[in-house]
């Protein structure tokens, strides 16, 4: 149908799932969701408007929406043990605003990690809307061992006493600690906003320490490790619940995506099996043993290593910047982004690092094995930047381990 209608987006449909499907896809933002999470998102539930919450609705005909709203719901709650689940924000972004409209006046202090470091845009960085209407303080990580120093943390909040902390970030290869955030945050009188959406499935899959009981809001992405759509939670406890839904609703959006809605429901109730957990647990030690392969082949790796599905590489001992090494590993058939490292002495646009993760490769069935594997192509693609054939051969090998999956 979608051919005879509009030729120009099939052929590009068609063509962006021959790519995705011939390459290594190591970005770790992303993953392959499953045909049942792709055909939610593609159905009739994308006709219908709901602004409101199940029972409470300002548009007629919510028979069945409100059964697809509850049923994700109650999924969210019963996966991740929370009392109160949002199911409505339309990415991660609006996810954290809804916390700022929630629990802060502009102007009030929010900290968070420097993005830099690892953090988020939204947990309070200069140029994102959250650092410009409020008074944002952020967080770093340590030279040496680019870990987060939680004596730091807690001297910065002292000493700065935020209304909103927020745990969590974008490029963190590292456990995150939220019981010692917890202490921070009660002992400043601060709120604890825990963004899990990088480990939202290794949460859910025991792969990674749960924030409930200690973060009283938690946000998440659904799209990453948790290998839903493109969506958003967020997760409270009781005493939280009514602030968040009123600034989703109608503090920030309008009508939620209920077929987004529903295919969260469909990778909640996927995330709740024995399989998912084990895939969790497969994505950790995939990182694991492509982290000790990059390092067997000389790769500096920021804190060392990774305890969960994302890996940062310095590329500074490797003579190359992270934007060509990163452009010559997609030519190769690996697909990740350039990324700051901590302490860059580099440009945004150009900086010293790549970051990559195996949410994706793990999806594709990969497992510990073929690690080292991966980390000869990336070696071999990074020696050989400038050898378009020599790329072209890492590709072609890369597709024929993809091609016998
Ligand atoms: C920790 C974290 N929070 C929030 C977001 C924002 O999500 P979105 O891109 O869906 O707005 C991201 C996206 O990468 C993220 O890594």
């Amino acid at each position: 149908m979608l051919r005879e209608v509009d030729p120009e987006i099939a052929t590009l449909i068609q063509a962006e799932e021959r790519r995705q499907a011939s390459k290594l896809r190591m970005i770790a933002s992303e993953n392959d969701v499953s045909p049942a999470v792709l055909e939610a998102t593609g159905s009739v539930l994308t006709n219908k408007y709901s602004e409101g919450y199940p029972g409470k609705r300002y548009y007629e005909g919510q028979q069945v929406i409100d059964q697809v709203e509850l049923l994700a719901q109650d999924r969210a709650k019963a996966l991740f043990g929370v009392d109160h689940a949002n199911v409505q924000p339309y990415s991660g972004s609006p996810a954290n605003l809804a916390v700022y409209l929630a629990f802060l006046q502009p102007g009030d202090t929010v900290m968070g990690m420097s993005l830099p470091m690892g953090g988020h845009l939204t947990h309070g960085w200069s140029v994102s809307a959250t650092g410009k209407w409020f008074r944002s303080v952020q967080y770093e990580v340590r030279k040496e061992t680019g870990r987060v120093d939680m004596d730091e943390v807690r001297t910065l909040a002292q000493v700065e006493r935020p209304k909103v902390i927020f745990c969590g970030g974008t490029a963190i290869p590292r456990t995150i600690d939220f019981p010692a955030f917890a202490d921070i945050a009660n002992e400043v009188g601060a709120l604890l906003v825990a963004d899990i959406a990088h480990i939202a499935g290794l949460v859910a899959g025991g792969a990674h320490p749960s924030p409930v009981g200690h973060a009283p809001v938690i946000t998440t992405t659904t799209h990453k490790t948790l290998r839903g759509p493109r969506g958003a939670m967020i997760l409270t406890d009781a005493a939280h619940a009514k602030a968040i839904d009123r600034a989703v609703f109608p503090g920030l959006q309008g009508g939620p995506h209920n077929h987004t809605t529903a295919a969260i429901a469909v990778a909640l109730k996927e995330a709740a099996t024995p399989e998912f957990r084990e895939y969790a647990h497969t994505i950790v030690a995939n990182a694991q043993a492509l982290a000790e392969a990059l390092l067997e082949r000389g790769f500096d790796l920021v804190s060392g290593g990774t305890d969960n599905h994302l890996v940062l590489i310095d590329l500074t001992s490797k003579l190359i910047g992270g934007k060509p090494a990163a452009q010559a590993l997609d030519r190769a058939g690996i697909e990740l982004n350039y990324n700051a490292v901590p302490f860059d002495t580099r440009k945004p646009f150009d900086p010293s690092g790549i970051r990559l993760g195996t949410p994706g490769v793990t999806t594709r069935g990969l497992k510990p094995a073929q690690m080292p594997l991966i980390a000869d192509w990336m070696d071999r693609a990074i020696t050989a930047h400038d050898d378009e054939q020599a790329l072209d051969r890492i590709a072609a090998e890369v597709e024929e381990l993809l091609g016998s999956l």
